[in-house]
């Protein structure tokens, strides 16, 4: 872990959303941000993946961290026991279930477990941990990257608009759409950033805004809405969101409010740029129909907190991501280098 926080030092953003002592696997809780900061220490793989299910972190590539780091508790429970291998299997069964949209989280499970093959019995555990750190360590490398690539499509004086959070807290560190805007600022490019609050979990406005201030970024909120009016006026001149996943023809799954953006630039001639690592993409998926969208209880959407806002006995529509045609989409930002349609074609030549 010393040397991931050293990667990240570099690069000038020392926040993450979760910490691997040598023993136990800690989650910063994302639900109480920005007033507490408390951290949830995971004991069991039951513990991390109900803190993937309660949004306790939340992003693709923390929630497939996550799962590696579950999949190395599971081991821990069940290794020296009988029927290690199937109780192992239905631990990783159940920790791929916890969200269904983010294929990072299937990816992260699925290489944990090919890592472990042919390894012995003794060496399961510390197997394990290895692979999980350098999953972590590579997301963390593959944001700097994408910093890099990303950061030179940023124009100098511009303003950026991102939606949700895909920031540090999103991933190992540094951020994917956050890594874009912070790699565009150590590029020496002066931008002046604004973050959609992202309803109903106010993922802008409670996380990205926190980050960016901890990082001394200025930043300015804007409701949801209030994207169409700062487009439309050229105060923006570039969108930059992370994804949840990204089908085979460049058809991008992200927080909900993010195809409404991708349609808004379009009517605006602005570029909307998608910042997200190889892990992100499913190549399994031949376009976005195919990708299975999260809906969440409706309590989140009619309730503020823990009060009722809206009017009771009213029936809720809360799906949590939307699909983005790639049609829309400017440009593809990876570790890789940035990927341009056709997308079919770019998105091949990925390592999968
Ligand atoms: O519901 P969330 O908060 O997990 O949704 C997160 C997003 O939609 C992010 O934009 C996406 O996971 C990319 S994170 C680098």
């Amino acid at each position: 872990m010393d040397r991931i926080l050293g990667l990240l030092k570099e690069a000038g953003s020392q926040i993450v959303p979760f910490k691997w002592d040598g023993e136990d696997f800690f989650l910063l809780d994302q639900r109480l941000l920005p007033e507490k900061e408390e951290w949830i220490c995971c004991k069991t793989w039951q513990d991390a993946a109900a803190g993937i299910k309660d949004m306790v972190v939340r992003g693709a590539p923390a929630i497939g961290i996550t799962a590696a780091f579950a999949v190395v508790l599971a081991i821990r429970q069940y290794a020296k026991g009988k029927e290690a291998q199937e109780s192992i299997a239905i631990a990783a069964r159940k920790i791929e279930a916890s969200r269904p949209t983010a294929i990072n989280l299937i990816w992260a499970v699925r290489r944990m477990l090919k890592s472990l093959e042919g390894t012995s019995r003794e060496n399961l555990y510390e197997r394990s941990v290895s692979e999980a750190l350098s999953i972590w360590e590579e997301d963390v490398r593959a944001n700097i990257a994408m910093g890099l690539h990303g950061g030179k499509l940023i124009e100098e004086g511009t303003g950026v608009l991102t939606h949700c959070n895909a920031g540090a807290l999103a991933t190992g560190g540094y951020g994917t759409a956050l890594g874009v805007i912070r790699g565009a600022i150590r590029l020496g490019k002066h931008i002046e950033v604004h973050a959609d609050e992202t309803r109903p979990w106010l993922q802008g406005a409670r996380l990205t805004a926190w980050e960016l201030i901890q990082d001394g970024i200025e930043v300015s909120l804007n409701v949801d809405m209030g994207a169409g009016v700062l487009l439309k006026a050229s105060r923006i001149g570039a969108v930059v969101v992370g994804a949840d996943r990204i089908a085979a023809n460049g058809d991008v799954a992200n927080k909900i409010g993010t195809y409404t953006l991708a349609v808004l630039c379009k009517e605006n001639g602005v570029p909307f740029y998608v910042a997200a690592p190889s892990s992100t993409f499913d190549h399994h998926c031949s376009c976005g129909d195919e990708i299975p969208i999260e809906e969440r209880p409706g309590e989140e959407v009619v309730k503020c907190r823990d009060r009722q806002v809206a009017a009771k006995g009213v029936r809720v529509f809360n799906p949590v991501f939307d699909v983005t045609p790639n049609e829309l989409v400017t440009a593809i930002v990876t570790e890789q280098g940035v990927l341009r349609p056709p997308y079919d074609k770019s998105i091949s030549t990925l390592p999968h």
